[in-house]
């Protein structure tokens, strides 16, 4: 029986919190989806999709630009309005653009406008530097998912796109970030592009739930950007998967992305990093 029931349409029945993601933790699963706009974001919430994010990638699968560095607030409000209009069940996770939480208190007002537009969370990328900005949100009632390994707003900072925590030295900052992290009250972790053995680490390592995008297959939930799901990325990176080529259509995608992560099935090795 799975853990968050799905009404008779086949939707999620009740609302997804950070409760229901505490309890699901070693028991299932959840799935997340990266998505922009209110028709998807209903037929997330109808293929019983747990958690949706509203990821600043919308300005590389949504706006045209090569990163996400142009995104601003005005636009991640704007997405995050539309999503929380289609959908009432999945919890709903907004990201902070580049350079919204340099300070904390910065970050205090960027962070209000995501949730008055709509979001139950936010996310903001980084690690031990962030743990004030993590306090002074999570005291005043701010739910904050803490994104480390592969952080695109500091693609410049890495060089590039590349998988992180491969040396001894990076791996055990990552590691000393997912404890400084949880202590500082992150609800969440997401993290990004690190080898499958490290993910696992890190998800051992942190008392909240991990959500893993080309971090292996032993972290809580995994995430992918629809756009990816959908075989719409001209150079799909290789943790994602195209569940549209073999389902057909549009819903037929979303739940075998879904039933494939809750049965283990996604990711296989060849989405995974060594
Ligand atoms: O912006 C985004 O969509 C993300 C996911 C790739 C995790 O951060």
């Amino acid at each position: 029986m799975p853990y968050v029931q799905a009404d008779n349409t086949g939707g999620l029945e009740k609302k997804v919190t950070i409760q229901t993601l505490r309890r699901m933790r070693g028991q299932e699963k959840f799935v997340v989806v990266s998505l922009y706009d209110a028709p998807m974001a209903a037929m997330a919430q109808k293929c019983s999709v747990e958690v949706v994010l509203i990821g600043d990638s919308l300005g590389m699968t949504v706006l045209g630009y090569d990163s996400v560095i142009p995104v601003t607030m005005e636009q991640m409000i704007y997405h995050v309005e539309a999503v929380a209009r289609g959908n009432d069940k999945s919890l709903i996770i907004g990201d902070l653009p580049f350079m919204t939480y340099a300070t904390p208190e910065q970050a205090m007002i960027n962070a209000t406008r995501i949730m008055q537009a709509g979001a139950h969370m936010v996310k903001i990328e980084g690690g031990l530097w962030l743990t004030d900005t993590i306090r002074m949100l999570s005291d005043r009632g701010i739910p904050v998912c803490a994104h480390i390994g592969l952080t695109p707003q500091s693609m410049h900072k890495f060089g590039g796109f590349r998988v992180q925590g491969r040396d001894a030295e990076r791996a055990a900052t990552l590691l000393d970030d997912t404890r400084a992290l949880n202590d500082a009250g992150a609800d969440l972790l997401l993290v990004e592009c690190v080898p499958a053995e490290l993910g696992e680490q890190i998800t051992q390592a942190s008392a909240v739930p991990v959500i893993g995008i080309g971090a292996g297959a032993e972290t809580d939930a995994q995430v992918l950007v629809i756009n990816d799901i959908l075989g719409l990325t001209p150079q799909p990176p290789k943790f994602s998967k195209n569940f549209l080529e073999q389902a057909g259509d549009i819903p037929g995608a979303l739940k075998c992305y879904r039933d494939d992560v809750k049965t283990g099935r996604f990711p296989g090795p060849e989405h995974q990093f060594s």
